[in-house]
């Protein structure tokens, strides 16, 4: 539970959900998969198919904006973004740097690893806003790789998420380069509702109206 500090503004924090946000979690993430607009493998403009599995609450994103409708999947409106999910979001502030300032994030994606999937250096720079993204990891624990702002390659930090974690990115961090080479397959806990796989929920705030 104690914080610690990655790279200025960039915070970590092990064990931070207990199981049974973790287990509330992964249902809210469950129904959300089934619909409005169902959990599916993003497609790239260049064709590319992205490994993990995404479905998105308040925006949809697609490769590179924000929309309310899923016009690349079933064209239907995506489901509101909670209010406990915004309390949570500032809960998740004041863990990482203590105050939760006035975040009110309107954005979740929902990102399903299976022990197969990746995800390549890249920045969250779709959002019109420079507030911080939150990032929580549920189910199977992962290799996550947090670098710098100028370049995907080093120098980055090499950590391991684990079921439960809190990483927050703002400040100087927040178009920091990062990426999950690997997912380690069969070390989450099935009492979480995940009996394989890995779920991480980034919250954003997007800057749209
Ligand atoms: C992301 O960068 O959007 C996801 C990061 C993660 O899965 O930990
Ligand atoms: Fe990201």
């Amino acid at each position: 539970m104690t914080p610690l500090e990655i790279a200025p503004g960039a915070v970590h924090v092990p064990g931070w959900l207990d199981m049974a946000e973790q287990r509330e979690l992964v249902a809210a993430c469950r129904e959300w998969a089934r619909g409005p607009v169902p959990i599916r493998h993003t497609v790239l403009p260049r064709g590319g198919v992205m490994s993990v599995q995404t479905v998105c609450v308040g925006w949809h994103w697609q490769p590179y904006r924000y929309t309310r409708t899923a016009g690349d999947v079933n064209g239907e409106r995506v489901a509101d973004f909670p209010g406990w999910m915004g309390d949570l979001g500032r809960r998740a502030l004041t863990a990482a740097y203590g105050e939760p300032g006035d975040y009110t994030p309107d954005t979740a994606l929902i990102n399903f690893y299976d022990g197969d999937a990746r995800m390549g250096m890249h920045q969250d720079k779709d959002e019109k806003s420079d507030a911080p993204v939150v990032s929580l990891s549920i189910g199977d624990s992962c290799l996550f790789r947090f670098g710098n702002t100028e370049t995907r390659s080093r120098p980055y930090t090499d950590l391991r998420l684990d079921s439960g974690d809190l990483f927050v990115f703002g400040g100087p961090s927040r178009f920091a380069f990062h990426g999950v080479p690997k997912v380690y397959p069969g070390t989450g806990n099935p009492e979480t509702g995940l009996s394989s796989g890995r779920l991480n929920i980034t919250m954003r705030v997007t800057g749209l109206t």
